[in-house]
Order: structure tokens, then sequence, then C-alpha cells
């Protein structure tokens, strides 16, 4: 089996191919990353030295059309994994555009491109995942704990990021009811783990708090996102590309609901630093409230559930950081100092 992996050097995409290399000796990956500033060969240095014989980077751009199928004709993949996009929502709130480009735009030249190369043989044994968000549904509210996101919640989606994500997922379907295109999507909720860029909650917070700097929560800190170990995320990607049904949507969840302010305590406790630090600003302007999966569809169909246990994972990732601090080091001294001094100076 021939993979694309789009968007494969940034955090789940570089997680996802280590883990495909490691466990499907029969998979050929080619990993399509433009490298932007998410995207960090540097995850994948270990994996390129040890499985060169399955692997291969070719930077590229997913909105280039041209690019696109120059890749389709050298290496005819069977299957397309769209990771690859703009994937923070503060950033979307500063700059809407790139991610209508790259998450809308970018994932038609996609479905174009492999139509194009695939339709030739009646779509016979391709398959293509769209690698989506639970932030497509929007909120759901804290003082119903019954309510959670299924595959048939509207989406309503309240950031420049997930309605992108959302405008994407639409396609997808619409080229499976209007071209039978062999497509599949995954919504997930909020991962965590090794790799993921300092920009997001946990990273940033690990290393703020590890260099006693002030640990910024949003608004009352009460916002709830359901969290899942990354390498779980990757297990039941894999699983839907080879169990699920084409046209299916299939939540992923890890039935682990966490308030903000709970996690901030929880890396403040295991680093032993004080919870002083904690510093309240100025809430995301649309700051969705509560994200919870319900992932009853995945578990029952495919049989997957997650493996891993967040008090175990959250600190082997808090160690995984404070061990990696040259891999962080190298993010941090760049283009990073710059966001950074711009989404929080006058919060
Ligand atoms: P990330 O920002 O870490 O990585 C995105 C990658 O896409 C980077 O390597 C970047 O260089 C690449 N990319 C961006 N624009 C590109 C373009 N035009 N052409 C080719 N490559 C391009 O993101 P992530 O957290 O790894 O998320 C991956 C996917 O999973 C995204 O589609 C995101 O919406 C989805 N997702 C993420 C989470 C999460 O918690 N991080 C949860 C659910 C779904
Ligand atoms: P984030 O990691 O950006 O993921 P998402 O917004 O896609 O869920 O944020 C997770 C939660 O943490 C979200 O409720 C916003 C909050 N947050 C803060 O309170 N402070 C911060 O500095 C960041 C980056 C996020």
């Amino acid at each position: 089996m021939r993979y694309l992996v789009t968007g494969g050097a940034g955090f789940i995409g570089s997680n996802f191919i280590a883990y495909l290399l490691e466990n499907d000796l029969s998979a050929e990956i080619i990993n399509f990353d433009i490298l932007t500033y998410a995207g960090n060969l540097e995850n994948l240095k270990d994996i390129e030295r040890k499985y060169s014989d399955r692997y291969s980077f070719v930077q590229g751009d997913i909105r280039n059309q041209a690019i696109v199928e120059e890749v389709f004709e050298k290496h005819s993949p069977d299957v397309v994994i769209n990771f690859a996009a703009e994937s923070h929502v503060d950033r979307s709130i500063t700059n809407p555009n790139i991610f209508v480009e790259t998450n809308v735009l970018g994932t038609a030249t996609l479905l174009n491109v492999a139509k194009k190369f695939w339709q030739k043989s009646n779509y016979e044994g391709k398959r293509f995942l769209q690698v989506s968000t639970d932030e497509v549904y929007g909120t759901l509210p804290e003082d119903k704990p019954e309510e959670k996101f299924t595959e048939l919640t509207p989406l309503q989606p309240h950031s420049p990021y997930s309605a992108s994500k959302g405008a994407a997922d639409m396609l997808v379907q619409a080229y499976f009811d209007t071209f039978d295109f062999p497509a599949l999507l995954t919504r997930c909720s909020n991962n965590y783990g090794p790799y993921q860029f300092p920009e997001k909650l946990i990273p940033l917070m690990i290393n703020n708090a590890n260099n006693n700097e002030p640990l910024p929560v949003y608004g009352d800190g009460r916002n709830i996102r359901d969290w899942l170990y990354v390498d779980d995320h990757c297990d039941a990607i894999y699983t839907v590309v080879n169990k699920g049904k084409l046209g299916e949507v299939y939540n992923i969840g890890g039935n682990n609901e966490i308030k903000n302010i709970d996690i901030v305590k929880n890396i403040l406790n295991y680093l032993g630093k004080s919870e002083s630090l904690i510093k309240y600003v100025t809430d995301r302007p649309g700051h969705d409230r509560r994200y919870a999966i319900d992932a009853r569809k995945i578990k029952t169909e495919l049989g997957w559930e997650p493996k891993y246990k967040f008090e175990q994972q959250i600190k082997f990732t808090i160690q995984w950081y404070l061990d990696n601090t040259e891999w962080l080091g190298r993010i941090l001294s760049g283009e990073y100092r710059k966001y950074y001094e711009q989404n929080y100076k006058n919060r």
C-alpha cells in the first residue's frame, strides 16, 4: 500500500508516519509538506534514517495542482491522508485568509488531482481520508454533560479555523455524493503528545512553567476540551482507512473532558511550580466553551477505542518536552517569538 501523507512534518502527521512505518511493514509513505512555521523535518529524523527504503519526503504545496499531479504521476499513491492545514485558532483570528486558502482550496486541489488519477481505475483500492476536527460542530453547554457531538450533529463552526475545516469536510462529502469518490472523514478531539508546536495549550504551558514565565489562561479557564493522546488518534486513522465504510464520518475522542485550568494546574504540579504563575488574560474571541466527542460509532462499527490513559500520558508528554529542550529551543528562537509577542502582549 502506498500512502501519500500531506502535512506529515507537523505534529500529528509526523506521529502518524512513525506509527504507520512501525506498525505496517507493507506501507510505503510519501510525505508531502510545504514546511510552514509548523512543519519540522526534525520530527522525522530518526524515521528517515531507519526507514529510508519505505519513506520519502517531497516539499510542496497542496494548493499547487501541477506539483500534486507530479507526485501522483511519480508515486501512484493508493491512499491519501490529508493532515496538511493551518491548525491554530488564534492565528485564524488574526489572519483568516490563509486558512481558507490552505484548508479549503488545498483540499479541493487534492480532491481534484486524486479524482483525475484514480478514476481511470474506477477508484479500485483507492481511499482518501480527510483528517478533520470536532471543532466543526461548534460548542456544547457545560451544564449538560450528557450532550456530546455525534456524527449527526450539524456543523456550526465559530472560528475561521473551524469554519475552513468544516467547508473542506463538506467538499469531501460532496465528492463522495457526486462522483462516488472514495472518501472518508474523521473528526477528532484535541490531541497532546510529543512534537506538538508550542503555540498550543499543553506545550505552551509546559514551556512557560519550566521557564518561570506567566501561564496565560484565556477567560475564566473553565473551557473544556476532550483530550486524546496522539498515538490513539493515529491508530484510529489507520483503523478508519483500512476498515471504514466509504462516504462515512467517524468521530474520534478520548472520553476525557478536562477544564483548561485543571490541565494547567496538573502541569505546574508535575513541575513542582507555584500556581502564582497562572495569569488570567483576555478571552479568545468566539471561544468555544466545551467540546466532547461521542465515539460510539467507531467503537461499535470498527472496534477502535483509546488505549492510553491521560494520567500516564500527560506525565510522559511533560517529561518529553523537558528532555527535548534542543528541539523546543530551535522553534522558540525563530518566527515563534514574534507570534508570541503579538498574541499575548496586550492581553
Ligand atoms: P500542525 O499545524 O502541527 O501541522 C500542519 C502541517 O501541514 C505542517 O507540517 C505544515 O507545514 C503543513 N502544511 C500547511 N500548509 C500546507 C500546504 N499548503 N501544503 C502542504 N503542507 C502544508 O497541525 P496538527 O496539529 O498536526 O494537525 C494536523 C491535522 O489534524 C490538521 O488538519 C488539523 O485540522 C487536524 N486536527 C488536529 C487536532 C489537534 O489537536 N492538533 C485535532 C483534530 C484534528
Ligand atoms: P488550543 O491548544 O489552541 O486548542 P483549540 O483551541 O483548538 O482547542 O487551546 C486549547 C484550550 O486552551 C482552548 O480552550 C484555549 C485555551 N488556551 C489558553 O487558555 N491559553 C493559551 O495560551 C492557549 C494557546 C490556549
